[in-house]
């Protein structure tokens, strides 16, 4: 097992880990795939309590949710659930989907335990018949729902946490509490005047779960990082033991850092490998690294290996539609696909890399805010909190303290990417449009598939990275 090792036994880790992938892309059935190979398989932990309602919106095709609902440890939980969200022979299509309340600070019971059984089943369905790793990913960008989804994801026995999107201090000593059951703080960034005040999150395990239960396992926790001082920082400062780092280039798909000195990314935005590597932690390389000569180059540089996202979002398994992917590898032939880095449209003020496609090339102006992971949590004048997203209808926005600048370009992520797995927001009829993220390198591409196929799985990803180096 992965856990048992140290750094010194780095051959043993896997070569490739599958990025996770929100909301929904890099999915149970995909990381079921990789980790059958021995290579890491990671679910996207984003948004799964509204994936799960809605899969359940849709009859459960093919039973897998209520099959991994069995498996769940309480009965109870999953009673409330199915008797509230399943719908036998599911919704029509232009039906709207019920919505779950968006999360908030004091989360209701129910909501919190949707959160804990979602990341169960994913996890559940990861690991399903074989031996193999799987780990989950989350974004410290998005913390209100993330202590019960680890929690979750613990119960269903994850092997790794991996997460980016910001500096996640908290996540391991967190990790290493709820393995015992112990309660949880964990601090929120929330926009206030006042810096003296601070704000937690909390959870206790323990509320959840039977007297019978003692511990669970702590998996390893991976740092997504794009800077050797943050790697440093986290060795240093965080709150638990840190197993690892994902070095990301700003090539990656999904969200990247900010360039450091504003404007467009430089060569001083591109990872130091050997200060990381001198930390002596098992690492990986993120960001156009898909292909033999990647990872050779990878090893060459002392990491385990490499991580890869758009190569396997773009294959069968990914939640990503099948009209979508087909699209993308058609622009590609074309010579037409675009991938932009947006520094403007995701509401976390992270650059964000998206790639025009067909299907949102008539995005809807509509900012309805109905989802709500992205929002921003900022305290009030009477020190209450409130929330807020800057992608969201502008005059409320602004009359929650929110500035027109910070509005600015800003689109609705949560909806648009679930419309990009086929869970699409239907709104007076019509669903939402596909938001898409995408990464810069597409070269593994013209290797993996034939120019006479149409589309190639999982394994013909792992079979490419792993075969030998052209000379
Ligand atoms: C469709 C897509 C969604 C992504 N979503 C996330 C995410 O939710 N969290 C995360 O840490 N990284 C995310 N990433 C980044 C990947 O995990 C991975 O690090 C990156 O894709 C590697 O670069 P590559 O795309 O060139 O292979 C995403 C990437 C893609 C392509």
């Amino acid at each position: 097992m992965l856990n048992t090792l140290d750094s010194s036994q780095a051959t043993a880790y896997p070569e490739i880990i599958q990025g996770g992938m929100g909301a929904g892309v890099s999915n149970w059935r995909l990381a079921n795939a990789v980790a059958r190979r021995g290579q890491l398989g990671v679910i996207s932990g984003t948004a799964l309590d509204t994936i799960l309602i809605r899969r359940l919106q849709l009859g459960d095709p093919g039973g897998h949710m209520r099959r991994a609902l069995e498996a769940f440890p309480y009965p109870e939980m999953v009673r409330t659930i199915l008797d509230k969200w399943y719908i036998e022979g599911g919704k029509q299509a232009d039906e709207a989907y019920k919505l779950k309340p968006m999360p908030t600070v004091d989360m209701l019971r129910e909501d919190e335990e949707l959160l804990i059984v979602a990341n169960f089943v994913e996890v559940y369905l990861a690991k399903e018949g074989h031996s193999g790793m799987v780990g989950i990913n989350l974004l410290e960008k998005i913390q209100l729902p993330t202590l019960p989804s680890l929690f979750g994801a613990m119960l269903a026995d994850v092997d790794v946490v991996c997460m980016g999107g910001g500096i996640p201090l908290g996540i391991p000593g967190a990790l290493d509490k709820m393995s015992q059951l112990q309660p949880v703080e964990m601090k929120l960034h929330v926009v206030t005047t006042d810096r003296s005040q601070e704000y937690t999150s909390s959870f206790h395990p323990g509320t959840h779960v039977s007297a019978v239960q003692k511990t669970l396992k702590r998996p390893l926790f991976f740092a997504v990082i794009s800077s050797d001082v943050l790697a440093k920082t986290l060795m240093k400062k965080a709150s638990g033991r840190v197993d690892g780092f994902v070095i990301e280039h700003h090539r990656a798909g999904g969200h990247n850092a900010p360039p450091r000195r504003g404007g467009e990314y430089t060569e001083r935005d591109v990872c130091s490998i050997e200060k990381v590597a001198a930390l002596g932690m098992p690492f990986w390389l993120a960001g156009g690294c898909s292909t033999p000569e990647a990872l050779a180059a990878a090893k060459a540089a002392g990491a385990c290996g490499v991580q890869v996202g758009t190569a396997f979002a773009c294959s069968e398994e990914s939640g990503i539609t099948a009209k979508i992917k087909s699209e993308i590898i058609q622009k590609h032939r074309d010579g037409t696909l675009q991938v932009i880095t947006d520094f403007k449209a995701s509401p976390t003020g992270y650059p964000f890399k998206r790639v025009e496609v067909e299907a949102n090339s008539t995005r809807d102006a509509c900012r309805a805010c109905d989802l709500g992971y992205l929002r921003h949590v900022y305290a009030k004048d009477d020190g209450t909190l409130g929330y807020r997203c800057p992608a969201s209808p502008r005059k409320p926005f602004v009359n929650k303290g929110g500035t027109a600048e910070e509005a600015e370009g800003k689109q609705c992520l949560c909806n648009g990417l679930l419309a990009t797995i086929g869970m699409g927001t239907v709104r007076r009829g019509t669903p939402v449009q596909p938001l898409v993220t995408w990464g810069e390198d597409m070269r593994f591409l013209d290797s993996i598939l034939d120019a006479n196929q149409s589309s190639y799985s999982a394994n013909d990803v792992i079979d490419y990275i792993l075969s030998p180096v052209v000379a």
